[in-house]
């Protein structure tokens, strides 16, 4: 098929670049790049040997959507977005108008050019204070910042576009804690300026770029007081986007599948896996608690195992020797300025 990937030069984005030309697929990747790399994009073809279509343009402008239209798309891959939840509470209309101003966009250009398939990116965010773990795709929503309201904003409009639109298919994934690299080490996850989440913090100090990591919290009610995630393999994602692919082609409507092992790990459960695989030391203080945060979240993916045959396959070692080969051959990511 025909794949326009919004958000392509980012992180998971390219890494679902090399999953789709490998699975057959023809890419075409919009992307502006205010948080993405064209040496991503070029690096995806190294890998893979096979060529994408890049347009540099934004989701909000329709002249750029028109271009990456321009050619046939049977179905479209929704990455682009801002992520950061903290620079979301500072700035929320920029936030609001990025993410649900650019999926409005997304889904007017594919409206008038006859795309029916859509796979989006949606986050675990939304389920804001779980009251139990771990979660399915049943359990109650709510946002606890505007970056996850965004989320749920875009869940809705999807949800909308589809009920008026019998011919439609979308596929809402909610990702939990997305982590490691490629196994080639030539793409990863380059954050700008200090990393916001415990993966990429912990590779930049065992690298040298970072003194040490604060730990926040240490008094949650797990069994060594750190907050517990589902850190799943970006790899194992990437192959969920096309799996998700495969199933938007047979299906109508719009559907939601939680993305995680289904298995948690706390901070210093990653901390010690991490120093495990890379051989480096990783000084870290507890400190106190993020705001905002809880002390667990898991995913139950059984639905997406179930639905889309899908089932992560990277354990934590991996990816955390995976993440360390990006981090210690890449130690400065991409080199942007
Ligand atoms: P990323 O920042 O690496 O990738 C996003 C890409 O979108 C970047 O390349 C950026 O340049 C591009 N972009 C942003 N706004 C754009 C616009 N208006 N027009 C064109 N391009 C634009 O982030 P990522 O980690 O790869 O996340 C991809 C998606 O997954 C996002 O929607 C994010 O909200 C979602 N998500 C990420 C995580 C995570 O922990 N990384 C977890 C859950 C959900
Ligand atoms: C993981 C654990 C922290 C940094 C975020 C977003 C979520 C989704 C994924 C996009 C927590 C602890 C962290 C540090 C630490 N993104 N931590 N020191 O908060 O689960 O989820 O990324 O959709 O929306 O909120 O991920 O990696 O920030 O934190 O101790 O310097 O590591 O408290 O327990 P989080 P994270």
């Amino acid at each position: 098929m025909k794949i326009l990937v919004t958000g392509g030069a980012g992180y998971i984005g390219s890494h679902t670049c090399v999953a789709l030309l490998e699975a057959g697929h023809q890419v075409t990747v919009l992307d502006n790049l205010c948080n993405g790399s064209e040496v991503a994009l070029l690096r995806v073809g190294e890998i893979t040997g096979k060529a994408i279509a890049f347009v540099q343009g934004d989701v909000r402008n329709q002249a750029d959507l028109s271009r990456a239209f321009a050619g046939g798309i049977d179905a479209v891959i929704h990455f682009a977005a801002l992520k950061a939840v903290g620079e979301s509470c500072e700035q929320p209309l920029r936030y609001f108008d990025n993410n649900i101003g650019g999926t409005i966009s997304l889904l007017q250009a594919m409206q008038s050019h006859g795309a029916r398939r859509l796979v989006f990116s949606s986050s675990a965010t939304v389920y804001g204070q779980p009251e139990r773990v771990p979660v399915d795709e049943r359990a109650p929503v709510g946002a606890s910042n505007p970056y996850g309201r965004s989320k749920l904003v875009m869940e809705d409009l999807i949800r909308d576009w589809c009920a008026a639109r019998p011919d439609v298919s979308a596929l809402l994934l909610r990702y939990f804690n997305p982590v490691g690299a490629h196994p080639s080490g030539r793409i990863g996850e380059d954050p700008h300026g200090v990393p916001n989440n415990l993966m990429p913090y912990i590779a930049q100090v065992a690298v040298g770029r970072r003194v040490r990591l604060q730990v926040f919290g240490g008094d949650y009610s797990t069994p060594d007081g750190t907050g517990i995630r589902d850190y799943l393999h970006v790899v194992d994602l990437a192959e969920a986007h096309v799996k998700a692919l495969d199933h938007a082609v047979n299906v109508t409507g719009c559907h939601v599948f939680n993305l995680g092992t289904g298995r948690g790990y706390s901070v210093l459960e990653l901390i010690h896996a991490f120093v495990k695989a890379s051989g480096r030391d990783v000084p870290y203080i507890i400190g106190a608690r993020r705001a905002g945060d809880v002390a667990d979240l898991s995913a139950d993916p059984s639905r997406a195992n179930s639905k889309l045959g899908w089932q992560a396959s990277h354990d934590l070692e991996a990816m955390c020797a995976d993440t360390w080969r990006w981090q210690s051959q890449n130690p400065d990511g991409y080199n942007r300025m």
